[in-house]
């Protein structure tokens, strides 16, 4: 099991009040899983792919990383986990505007002090994976909002993450562009043996994804 949560509970604090956002969740992701997280706006999808990808801590409960407890981790050795096995996807690209796209998708790999050659080779791999190895001198606002979104899923990737999260990765996306990002992602998750969680109102990713779990109102519907 790549990842085990058990019985977590996730409030905000907001001015005076507490807004639970994770009721009691139980999830298993196992090796290779690509997975859709389903559910209204609201229900704790974003909330729980924080808490899958080690951003966030729980309040409640226990999230095991193979077999070791990682949900209470202070702030330094969950970046350390972050950096070396998971890789983000965010709904609105996150690209940094002044850097091209070969330097966006050479960032990871610069926080994890790999060699120019191999950064390089990486670089090649993925750019040419995500059909963008013409764009590699473009700046992310010299690019159609498909293939910005192709340098954040090339970003996630270039690092050969285990675990990759991803939070609405076609919002904003027409369908014919949507399409070609799910499929792209199905894609390398195959040939990278790469674990996917995806956050989505996408009902064309969600049918991609062998498994989908509906979660409401902070739980998860069985
Ligand atoms: N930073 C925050 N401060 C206060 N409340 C928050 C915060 N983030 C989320 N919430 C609340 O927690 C609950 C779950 O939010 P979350 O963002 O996880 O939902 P979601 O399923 O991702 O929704 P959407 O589909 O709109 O992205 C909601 O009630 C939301 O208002
Ligand atoms: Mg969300």
């Amino acid at each position: 099991m790549l990842l085990t949560l058990q019985g977590i509970k996730k409030s905000y604090h907001l001015g005076g009040n507490i807004v639970p956002a994770l009721r009691g969740i139980d999830l298993m992701v196992h090796h290779g899983d690509f997975m859709a997280l389903m559910g209204p706006s609201g229900s704790g999808k974003s909330t729980l792919l924080n808490l899958c990808g080690l951003l966030d801590v729980p309040d409640e409960g226990t999230i095991h990383l193979d077999d070791g407890e990682v949900g209470q981790l202070p702030e330094r050795a969950r970046t350390l986990i972050r950096r070396q096995r998971i890789g983000f996807v965010f709904q609105g690209f996150n690209l940094v505007p002044v850097l091209t796209v070969h330097d966006n998708v050479e960032y990871p790999l610069l926080l994890s002090a790999m060699p120019r050659a191999a950064r390089e080779e990486r670089i090649d791999w993925i750019l040419g994976r995500t059909g963008l190895s013409r764009f590699g001198h473009h700046l992310p606002d010299q690019l159609s909002g498909g293939q910005r979104q192709r340098v954040a899923i090339a970003r996630a990737l270039v690092k050969r993450p285990e675990l990759v999260i991803a939070d609405e990765p076609t919002a904003n996306l027409d369908t014919v562009t949507a399409t070609e990002i799910i499929d792209l992602m199905h894609e390398l998750a195959c040939d990278a043996a790469t674990t996917f969680v995806i956050a989505t109102h996408d009902e064309r990713m969600a049918k991609r994804c062998a498994r989908v779990i509906h979660v409401q109102d902070g739980v998860i519907l069985s």
